[in-house]
């Protein structure tokens, strides 16, 4: 394994973790969806490397595409509003939707999204997250693939950034509070 960045207080998901639930994930949502084909978006930036991987353990007929959300800009704390900075390429009109994302924290990004691709009548929409904080306020939001439930740190790695940085990490690790405090 590589040697852990500077930055990193600890790791909390080793690259072979990742390997192994997202294949695990990969395989169980094609057990479930036979018979179909997908369109996985894929909610830029932070969910490009999930993505990347997980639709490699999808044996369905699948598109990809990509929107790009942001709730967060280059702070630690979601700013509470949700941009749409790309729009998807494909029609979402009687597709079976699955949105892929790193990690639900707030569920404001999720939330915004699902009602935002609903209104455009998918024949359904499915959620796979990475991670999941387990937080009161993102309760109502229904997550059918889950890869990991985490602590509420501020965690970067595999996708997952602080200001831009460190989404380059194999692995997922907390972030020590003297990079940001
Ligand atoms: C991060 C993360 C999720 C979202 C989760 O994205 O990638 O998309 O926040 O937080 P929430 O549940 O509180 O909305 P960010 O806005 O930092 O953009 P990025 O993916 O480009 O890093
Ligand atoms: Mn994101
Ligand atoms: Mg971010």
């Amino acid at each position: 394994m590589q040697v852990m960045h500077e930055d990193i207080d600890k790791i909390l998901f080793t690259e072979d973790d990742l390997r192994a639930r997202v294949s695990e994930m990969g395989h169980q949502i094609t057990a479930d969806h036979q018979g179909e084909s997908l369109l996985v978006v894929s909610v830029l930036r932070g969910a490009a490397i999930f993505m990347a991987d997980l639709v490699r353990n999808i044996t369905l007929p699948l598109e990809m595409d990509y929107m790009a959300i942001s709730s967060y800009g280059n702070g630690v704390k979601s700013s509470g509003i949700v941009r749409i900075l790309k729009d998807l390429s494909s029609s979402v009109e009687g597709r079976h939707v699955l949105i892929a994302e790193d990690i639900l924290d707030s569920g404001l990004t999720l939330s915004y999204l699902m009602r935002n691709l609903e209104s455009r009548n998918p024949a359904s929409i499915e959620v796979a997250t990475l991670l999941r904080k387990k937080t009161r306020a993102q309760a109502d939001i229904d997550c059918r693939y889950v890869g990991f439930e985490c602590p509420d740190e501020f965690i970067v790695g595999y996708g997952l950034d602080y200001a831009e940085r460190y989404r380059n990490l194999p692995y997922i690790g907390v972030l020590k509070k003297s990079v940001y405090c």
